[in-house]
């Protein structure tokens, strides 16, 4: 049985109520660095795993995509994304992203953002998304970094008066599920290595055309409390990558 913590009343109300869910994507710290790896979406076919509210599936629309289709496990999520559709050329189907078996070249574009870190086995979603994708097609997707998944718990050590002293990064080579709290709530999250997600990569027929590693923009580091601890450590790893 695979989680569906989206759909749960209380975590759904609290993801609602996040930056990213009522802003979109201006209110997603990585969103500059992910845009500028975007492919060009004019005239392409556009495939989102883990979709959510739709953000990125109406951002591919907006920018020449001819049809998106955005995949999510969590009937919530996508019935709200669905009520801020305004276009027809988006479709949004209810299902996890390890069951997706489309036919050989279904897509262009495969883009995925802040989903894979909740499935079990991303070389299984590395060769379906290959399978699917026509030659020369673009798949770039973000994750939780795996600095920030490796320890599970996913907060700082504190000192005796509550400063930060540092993040801890440990079983980094145990590869596997976590608890983490996110949103208050406990979240079962799955840690791989960086040597997991490019490796997976190379072995089903992709070139790496970019790796970044985003930092929070001048803006929000003078603007937000807190903000200036996010350059401490990675948060988060966006990959680009390019069927050969
Ligand atoms: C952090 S949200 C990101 C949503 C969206 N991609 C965005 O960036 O705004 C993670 C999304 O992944 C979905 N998800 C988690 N596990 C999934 C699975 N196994 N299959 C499909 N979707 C899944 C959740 O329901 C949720 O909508």
């Amino acid at each position: 049985m695979k989680q569906n913590k989206y759909d749960e009343d209380s975590f759904f109300r609290k993801c609602s109520q996040m930056d990213r869910s009522v802003k979109g994507l201006a209110g997603a710290g990585e969103w500059k660095t992910l845009e500028r790896m975007l492919p060009d979406f004019h005239g392409k076919r556009v495939l989102d795993l883990g979709c959510g509210f739709g953000w990125h599936c109406r951002y591919a629309a907006e920018h020449g995509a001819t049809s998106v289709t955005g995949v999510d496990i969590s009937e919530k999520m996508l019935a709200r994304a669905a009520s801020m559709e305004k276009t027809d050329i988006i479709n949004y189907i209810c299902m996890p992203m390890e069951d997706i078996d489309f036919p050989p070249s279904s897509f262009d574009i495969v883009i995925s953002s802040l989903a894979f870190h909740y499935t079990r086995d991303f070389p299984r979603i590395c060769r379906e998304v290959s399978h699917c994708l026509g030659s020369g097609g673009a798949f770039v997707f973000s994750v939780e970094h795996p600095v920030f998944t490796a320890q599970g718990r996913q907060d700082w050590h504190y000192d005796g008066s509550g400063g930060i002293m540092h993040w801890p990064v440990d079983g980094y080579f145990a590869e596997g599920p976590r608890k983490a709290v996110f949103l208050g709530e406990e979240v079962t999250k799955y840690h791989r290595t960086l040597t997991t997600y490019l490796g997976a990569l190379a072995a089903n027929g992709f070139e790496i055309i970019a790796v970044e590693e985003p930092q929070p923009s001048g803006e929000l580091l003078n603007t937000v409390p807190g903000m200036r601890d996010e350059l401490r450590r990675p948060m988060m790893l966006i990959i680009s990558a390019r069927k050969k």
